[in-house]
């Protein structure tokens, strides 16, 4: 993986996967950024899925993974951000056609849905599976 920064954030609900991703990020010695939220007090995710997707476009960050219950709302607000495809992922297959089809630039998981040790498997794919171009392009390109 050539050097990239990801930018993350969660609600409470999202709270505990957020630790555990920043735990993989800084064993890998990945560069991030946290956006929060920064507590277990309950939260509104849309703030912070526009806080990350903005970081984005603005190209402070190169990917963003962004967490809560259940992965839906965060992918919802993420993809309201134009030049975000956000991603909701729950399984590695996915995560990967993500990355190499989609060109997804948001990795959305859900605490509530999906177990610790395969969400942290789905990062580790998706951070280090390359967009393939070719056919996906004009496909990506017809959605911006
Ligand atoms: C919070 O209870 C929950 O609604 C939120 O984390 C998320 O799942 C929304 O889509």
């Amino acid at each position: 993986m050539k050097n990239i920064k990801v930018v993350i954030g969660s609600d409470h609900g999202g709270f505990e996967y957020k630790k555990a991703v920043i735990e993989y990020l800084k064993n890998h010695k990945i560069d991030y950024i946290d956006v929060g939220t920064y507590s277990y007090d309950s939260c509104d995710y849309p703030p912070i899925a526009q806080k990350a997707a903005k970081k984005i476009i603005s190209e402070e960050a190169d990917k963003g993974i962004l967490i809560c219950g259940t992965g839906i709302g965060m992918s919802i607000a993420a993809n309201k951000v134009k030049g975000i495809r956000a991603a909701h992922c729950t399984d590695t297959f996915s995560a990967k056609a993500s990355r190499a089809h989609n060109n997804a630039n948001i990795l959305c998981l859900g605490e509530r849905i999906t177990g610790k040790s395969i969400a942290l498997e789905i990062v580790e794919v998706w951070l280090n599976s390359e967009f393939e171009k070719g056919r996906h392009e004009k496909r990506v390109d017809m959605i911006e």
